[in-house]
């Protein structure tokens, strides 16, 4: 039930008499925050009245008359300068719910016109542990994947692996360097990691030597700007307001500036002591001095099909995948189809002569270019030494995409750092033959740690996925499955229920916790706050949906059950939160088209938070088992039974799941 929509028809064909165009005017409508003003209020009189040159409060009242809504509201009423205000009636509300009962779909219908989306999601480079920052597309894309499909759509999710890039340059050099092939092909996925972690620590160090003199300088410079800010300041003229004001902002601009710059400093000092300091390290950073150049080298022949690296690459990949495997197991995370970078490398050559046949690619340079008009910096497709770059895998997948899948959508759920990249590829594609094809750069930002600044251990390097996931279930035991949270519980919870509240609750908070924010946004990643029974976390919807089994199983009634009751007593609303409730429950429809329109999975997490929280307030104000009537029981039971599965189908539109009890 979408009764925005379904107003906004109304609306329309009430305006038919009134005024042309009135369709922009129709959908001035909007749940109203205060009750006292009815459930929706249309806002289109006062704008209309300008147009029209007549009173607000005059032309609200020829809508009034014109509207045909007594199927769904009670008498429409004008307030203020000329706001329609509307209430739902009881019948109303009754019947949609009761319309819901039983539904598995809760009344939301299919979408009419049917979208082919195609949703590129998660897309690590392989060959490198996951972390924290892969979280994000990965739960993002998979909770849009869950909701387009629900609401109708053909979805396709894809993940776009970076199977061939320049982390397998490193491996191949370490293993080649510093690799034991017996140990390596014992224990392949951790001994990959290591030697990963270990060249991929040694380029860094020759990184950072390589750039401390800068880095240096920018200290000086910073702190040369600081001084100079600081004596602007002192002689701003104390009587212009204005010009100090000026200096304050200079000087904290440097201020930050400098802070910044020694947060960089100090980084790349840290790498190179990590290094310096540990004599193993130190001897081996210093028998690989251009370990940099050489990992591109290893890259290049690998590219170049060089028998010998081909055949690691062959050998290794599959173990790379084991280790991703395990943590989209963990998530409950699938794709159906997995075409890595490395598909794509038999069609990069033809993808660059269709550019330059299409006179879209011309050379410049040695290298082949695409030059935009929109854009400062050409697209390159192939670069002077013959490699193909990451944007003309993204062209060939744009085509084979196209031709295999139909797509009337593609979304990239992608840091939004690579906004450039997406801009450029999208505006080529428009002369590649996807001008039809809606591509949407689905960004989102940075995760953070609770300091504030991107999520990284101690010794610098980001956290491994893996671990966070096993923290948040500790996490999780500790507070749901405590000595006297469990004392409560009959029969009593075995340690194997336990365990698997914990991985649920666990898993679900970190999940939520991402998705509750907008994408666009940082956020500051507390395991604490996550995790907590109380706040906008899932544990607190998980916990309101295992309220409402309760209930139902104290009650020994199942949905079928009710159903029967209400055939026998009828169900009526006797109590505000009843109605509350029932109001929130008719908007799940609502929620889900919002995910769509703005791919803001949060819009559903703000509906299941608000859910739980007005269940929450029935709970307080209506008893179930101990109600006055028949009737009243039964409304309540649906009210309960309606809310459960709400939760749980909204909770698992995010990829999260529910528990019976905790
Ligand atoms: N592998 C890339 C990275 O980790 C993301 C790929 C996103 N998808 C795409 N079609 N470019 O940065």
């Amino acid at each position: 039930m979408h009764v925005p929509n379904l107003l906004q028809q109304r609306f329309a064909e009430a305006l038919l008499g009134i005024t042309e165009g009135g369709d922009a005017f129709a959908s001035m409508i909007r749940p109203t925050s205060d009750p006292k003003h009815g459930d929706y209020q249309a806002n289109c009189a006062m704008p209309l009245s300008k147009k029209l040159g007549s009173n607000p409060r005059e032309v609200a009242q020829r809508i009034v008359d014109a509207l045909k809504v007594d199927d769904l509201f009670e008498n429409p009423e004008i307030a203020g300068p000329g706001f329609i205000n509307l209430k739902l009636t009881d019948d109303f509300l009754l019947s949609t719910l009761r319309n819901m009962l039983g539904d598995v779909r809760l009344s939301v219908p299919r979408v009419e016109s049917e979208q082919t989306i195609i949703i590129d999601f998660s897309s690590p480079n392989v060959a490198k542990p996951m972390h924290v920052g892969h979280i994000r597309s990965t739960v993002i894309g998979d909770a849009l994947s869950r909701t387009l499909q629900f609401i109708g759509h053909r979805v396709i999710t894809d993940n776009h692996l970076g199977d061939w890039g320049t982390q397998f340059g490193i491996i191949i050099y370490g293993y080649k360097h510093f690799g034991d092939p017996e140990v390596v092909m014992a224990n392949p996925v951790a001994e990959l990691t290591k030697l990963y972690r270990l060249v991929n620590q040694l380029i860094e160090y020759r990184k950072a030597i390589g750039a401390l003199e800068s880095l240096q300088q920018a200290v000086t410079d910073a702190t040369t700007a600081v001084a100079k800010s600081q004596a602007e300041l002192e002689s701003a003229d104390a009587e212009d307001p204005q010009a100090k004001k000026k200096a304050k902002k200079g000087l904290a601009s440097a201020e930050r500036r400098l802070v910044s710059a020694n947060g960089t400093q100090a980084a790349a000092q840290a790498k190179i002591d990590a290094v310096d300091q540990d004599s193993k390290l130190s001897q081996l950073a210093g028998e690989h001095p251009k370990i940099d150049t050489a990992v591109l080298e290893e890259t290049a022949k690998l590219h170049h099909g060089d028998p010998e690296n081909v055949a690691l690459w062959e050998r290794f990949l599959p173990y790379c995948k084991d280790e991703i495997n395990r943590v989209y197991d963990r998530l409950d995370v699938d794709f159906d189809h997995t075409l890595g970078e490395s598909f794509y490398q038999p069609m990069l050559a033809d993808v660059v002569a269709k550019l330059e046949s299409q006179g879209l690619a011309s050379e410049s340079d040695g290298a082949i270019c695409v030059f935009l008009p929109e854009f400062d910096a050409p697209m390159i497709v192939r670069k002077q030494d013959g490699a193909f770059l990451y944007a003309t895998t993204d062209l060939a997948t744009l085509q084979y995409r196209r031709e295999h899948f139909e797509p009337t959508e593609i979304l990239y759920v992608v840091d939004t750092r690579q906004s450039e990249h997406f801009e450029k590829l999208f505006a080529v594609a428009n002369h590649f033959g996807l001008e039809q094809v809606k591509l949407v750069h689905v960004n989102f930002g940075t995760v953070l740690g609770e300091d504030g600044r991107p999520m990284k251990t101690r010794s610098g390097t980001l956290i491994g996925l893996e671990g966070l996931l096993n923290d948040a279930v500790d996490r999780a035991k500790q507070v749901v499955c405590n000595p006297e949270r469990l004392a409560v519980f009959d029969p009593p919870m075995e340690e194997s229920e336990q365990e698997a509240i914990a991985e649920t609750v666990g898993i679900g908070a970190i999940k939520f916790a991402d998705l509750s924010h907008h994408r666009t946004s940082d956020y500051r990643f507390s395991l604490n706050k996550m995790v907590s029974l109380e706040g906008r976390t899932s544990t607190y919807v998980q916990y309101s949906f295992a309220r409402t089994q309760k209930i139902l199983e104290n009650a020994q009634k199942c949905e079928s059950d009710v159903i029967e009751m209400v055939a026998e007593h009828g169900i009526e609303f006797t109590h505000p939160a009843e109605r509350d409730l029932a109001l929130m429950l008719i908007r799940f429809e609502e929620a889900l088209q919002t995910v769509h329109k703005d791919y803001a999975p949060n819009l559903l997490v703000d509906y299941l938070l608000d859910t739980a929280k007005v269940y929450s307030k029935f709970n307080e104000n209506c008893h179930v088992l101990k109600a006055e009537t028949e009737t009243i029981q039964t409304t309540r039971l649906m009210l309960v039974s309606l809310t459960g599965r709400m939760l749980q189908v909204g909770l698992g539109l995010l990829g999260v799941g529910v528990v019976p009890r905790m």
